[in-house]
């Protein structure tokens, strides 16, 4: 219905939260939904992309005619990530992946016990994946998200720059977990650009003719 204006590429798209587990039953996780990412993953494939959505734990089916793989961690995002990249032409990070894992997670079900002891847990920090892939040498365009909650024109472009990314999409953290709609801020070497309030998906058609136009 489109021009298959990313016909013959490959794209690789993170999404959704990822999962940090504190026992067998118990974890940390973020109230990302992965409708961003998923959109996005539908976009690249309808513009003729081969695509591939690393996924976190959503409620969402695969998009139609998308490789996806299903993860938990960030270490799992980040290994099968890691793996794949440098056969892509675009990678788009639109994973909430989770800062720190549980660095003393129990093998077994932690268990109350008479003294009314509390979990004392412990945090360390999980990989970089975006900032990873865009150190390769053999690297993908790389697009970044940011979700801010203040401040999105100061620090969406200090984030890209910090990254070293070429493109990074900003929105508002708080209003678009979970929401059908969102708008963004796009981030380049020439400046900053918005795509008003729309539908995911076709915010996630319009990024993708925006990233089309650009490698
Ligand atoms: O630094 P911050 O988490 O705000 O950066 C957000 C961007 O970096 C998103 O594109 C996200 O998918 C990516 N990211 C990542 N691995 C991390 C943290 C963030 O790929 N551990």
């Amino acid at each position: 219905f489109r021009p298959k204006i990313l016909a013959n590429k490959r794209v690789l798209v993170t999404a959704g939260p990822t999962f940090e587990p504190i026992d067998p039953v118990r974890g940390i996780t973020n109230l990302s939904s992965g409708k961003m990412g998923y959109a996005i993953a539908r976009a690249a494939r309808q513009a003729g992309a081969e695509v591939t959505l690393v996924s976190g734990p959503t409620g969402l089916p695969a998009p139609y005619g998308v490789h996806r793989i299903n993860v938990q961690t960030a270490q799992q995002m980040h290994d099968v990530v890691l793996s794949r990249a440098a056969g892509h032409e675009i990678f788009v990070a639109v994973a909430a992946v989770a800062d720190w894992r549980i660095a003393n997670a129990s093998a077994q079900k932690l268990k109350k016990n008479e003294a009314g002891d509390v979990p004392q847990l412990q945090f360390e920090p999980n990989p970089d994946i975006l900032a990873a892939v865009a150190s390769l040498q053999n690297k993908p365009y790389c697009v970044g998200f940011a979700a801010e909650s203040e401040n999105l024109l100061e620090y969406g472009e200090a984030k890209r720059k910090r990254k070293g990314i070429p493109l990074l999409v900003g929105n508002i953290g708080h209003q678009t977990f979970g929401k059908d709609e969102n708008e963004l801020v796009l981030f380049d070497d020439k400046g900053h650009q918005s795509l008003p309030r729309a539908d995911k998906q076709e915010l996630a058609r319009q990024l993708i003719g925006e990233i089309a136009a650009r490698i």
